[in-house]
């Protein structure tokens, strides 16, 4: 597998980042910084190829890729990020993505955010959260089933997005929060559920092989590993502090 992993540097005003189910606690620059370079150099480790998306210093969530757009193996589609306060990061990240894809825009009323959008194979699981609603939803299916994808909307709960609740581990396996996702929308993959007490392990990134997780769930890592699945743990309780998971701080173009 060939790889790219766009990644963009932590902002100075991460501290002012949306928050929608936690609580403002203070963010120290140095650390977040630090995790996030740790997180680069893990996913370059794996043979991904990093590029860096231009700094925006003043767009404090865009250290949080992942929600400006989903790329597929034929079209990348640049979303409309539920927040007003993120719109503005998709511009770049078009730029960026245009000569490695044709281009499909989610456009008003629609909202959508990469966040909601898991991709398993063929299927497109999208996730309605106040990010993405209904028509950034029909805007998705309508680009991307004539080119053979099925896709399936789902409520989610609790959390601010649907890959808050559930990612891929393997080609058929899933890493899920039961209190945020619905398990039997998911009845054809092999579950594995989260450490009831950390709710967020959920997120995982899954890349060659090799699964990220959170390093702060060692429960959930267990859970992991002994289903034969190798776990690398990432320190992001710093960037988590900001509500972003491992999954929104890489967006990545798979080849
Ligand atoms: N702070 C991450 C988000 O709300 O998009």
């Amino acid at each position: 597998m060939t790889c790219i992993a766009f990644t963009r540097s932590v902002p100075q005003s991460l501290a002012q980042a949306e928050l929608t189910h936690l609580e403002r606690t203070p963010i120290d620059p140095v650390r977040a910084r630090q995790q996030h370079d740790q997180y680069r150099s893990v996913i370059d480790s794996l043979g991904c190829s990093l590029r860096e998306l231009p700094a925006t210093p003043e767009l404090a969530d865009s250290v949080f890729v992942e929600d400006t757009a989903v790329v597929l193996d034929e079209i990348a589609i640049i979303t409309r990020p539920g927040a007003e306060s993120r719109r503005p990061e998709t511009a770049s990240v078009a730029e960026a993505l245009g000569p490695l894809r044709s281009l499909a825009f989610i456009e008003a009323p629609g909202i959508m955010d990469g966040g909601d959008v898991l991709c398993l194979g063929q299927r497109i699981y999208i996730g309605r959260t106040p990010r993405t609603n209904v028509e950034g939803i029909e805007q998705f299916r309508a680009i991307v089933e004539p080119l053979g994808y099925a896709v399936y909307s789902l409520p989610v709960t609790g959390c601010l997005h649907l890959k808050s609740a559930v990612t891929p581990l393997d080609a058929s396996t899933l890493l899920l929060n039961p209190a945020w996702i619905d398990r039997n929308a998911f009845a054809d993959y092999r579950c594995i559920e989260v450490d009831p007490q950390e709710p967020f392990a959920a997120n995982a990134l899954w890349i060659d092989d090799q699964v990220l997780l959170p390093a702060a769930a060692p429960r959930t890592r267990e859970r992991v590993e002994q289903a034969g699945l190798p776990v690398i743990p990432v320190e992001a309780d710093e960037l988590a502090k900001a509500e972003g998971g491992l999954t929104c701080c890489s967006l990545l173009v798979r080849d």
